[in-house]
């Protein structure tokens, strides 16, 4: 992944500065395939809560715990005890079920959720039970953890409720504030919106976050089926949500006020803001582009975006960033097919719309 971009290149020097600092206690952010995570030594509870002040996020919001990957080399029989090696120090217990994901789909864009091991910190289980453990994939992160052997708590690299950077500048100017903070860059992240979520302490496992691996693709994998929230079994005493700060109804947002429109509906959606008239930035798909830049009262830019849901998902936050620096008074963006490879990039789109505009006219805290 990723190999031909010179800035993913792995400089061991670099590496080790980065395990010191993250021995010291200190904050690195780091590239992976989905997003960049600013990340803390997962042991260290004062370097864990130094992630909560720098993004400020509420600190009952339990992060996501990256472990290193055994070595591709070796077979099936010697991966699933390598696994279950890495594990033991986070996870209660590792059920069939999910060794069968994790050798399926890691290193990889997918979260799985366990009921945690008692040594794991409340700092970042939020006080649940329950710990979300993925590896990445991307090569310096991969070196990173190989070389720190532990693991690494890390969120998305943005200030809460924001849009997650998908660029190396884009964590630089989300922490400014931080002018020490080390920042490996990688290069562009490739997956662009975060790893998918499953609740393995469910039967059947749930969807907590769709993102770029689908049930559909997990079910034709694995033969394991995962429901959606609404489809969780009502069996266990607690009935309680997770907190998942993803899912809240404003996140992933803009600070430009972003509306989606209905295929087809470009004009009814100009219409219904008679008082701008121009400084619009209408996205449209490739296909569909060049029906013109005029309304009867508006002009408008357009900005062509593919009809793939890996490639637009790709691009989707250096969209939203690219498009919030230039200024514009409005953002109009393509609903999303309906099918389940763009479920990941709907909620993301639906969030970033109830989320956006300058942040005192927004909705983030419903
Ligand atoms: O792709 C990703 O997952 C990125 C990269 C950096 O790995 N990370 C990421 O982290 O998106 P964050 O903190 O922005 O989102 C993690 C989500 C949060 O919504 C959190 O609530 C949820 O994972 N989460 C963490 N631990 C959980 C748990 N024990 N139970 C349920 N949800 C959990
Ligand atoms: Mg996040």
């Amino acid at each position: 992944m990723q190999a031909q971009d010179p800035l993913a290149v792995i400089d061991p020097a670099l590496i080790k500065q980065a395990v010191v600092a993250l021995k010291n206690g200190d904050l690195v952010a780091i590239p992976t395939e989905t997003v960049y995570g600013l990340a803390a030594d997962a042991s260290n509870p004062t370097a864990v809560k130094k992630i909560f002040t720098a993004k400020g996020r509420p600190a009952d919001h339990p992060l996501i715990v990256h472990v290193a990957a055994p070595s591709a080399n070796d077979d099936s029989a010697a991966q699933e005890a390598a696994w279950f090696n890495l594990l033991t120090p986070w996870v209660r217990d590792l059920s069939e079920d999910a060794m069968r994901l994790i050798l399926a789909f890691w290193p990889g864009p997918l979260t799985l959720v366990f009921k945690k091991d008692k040594h794991v910190l409340s700092e970042v289980t939020g006080g649940q039970d329950t710990v979300a453990i993925r590896s990445p994939s991307h090569p310096i992160a991969q070196a990173l953890l190989r070389e720190l052997g532990g693991g690494l708590a890390a969120p998305s690299a943005n200030r809460f409720g924001k849009v997650s950077p998908t660029r190396a500048a884009d964590v630089r100017s989300e922490f400014d504030d931080l002018p020490a903070l080390l920042v490996l860059d990688g290069g562009d992240c490739e997956v662009g919106i975060e790893s998918t979520i499953v609740d393995m302490t469910s039967n059947p496992p749930v969807l907590l976050r769709p993102g770029a691996i689908t049930p559909n693709q997990i079910q034709s994998r694995t033969g394991i089926t995962v429901v959606g929230l609404d489809q969780r079994s009502n069996s266990g005493e607690d009935g309680v949500r997770p907190r998942v700060s993803g899912s809240l109804k404003a996140h992933y947002a803009p600070n430009t006020p972003m509306r989606m429109y209905a295929p087809g509906g470009l004009y009814d959606c100009l219409a219904e803001y008679p008082d701008i008239k121009s400084r619009v930035a209408v996205v449209m798909w490739e296909s569909e582009r060049a029906i013109g830049g005029q309304s009867n009262h508006m002009e408008w830019h357009e900005i062509a975006v593919p009809l793939s849901s890996e490639a637009f998902a790709s691009g989707l936050y250096r969209l939203l960033r690219d498009l919030d620096d230039q200024a514009w008074d409005l953002i109009l963006i393509p609903e999303p097919p309906t099918g389940q490879e763009w479920d990941g990039v709907r909620d993301r789109l639906q969030r970033a719309c109830f989320g956006s505009g300058p942040s005192e006219s927004n909705h983030v805290k419903s």
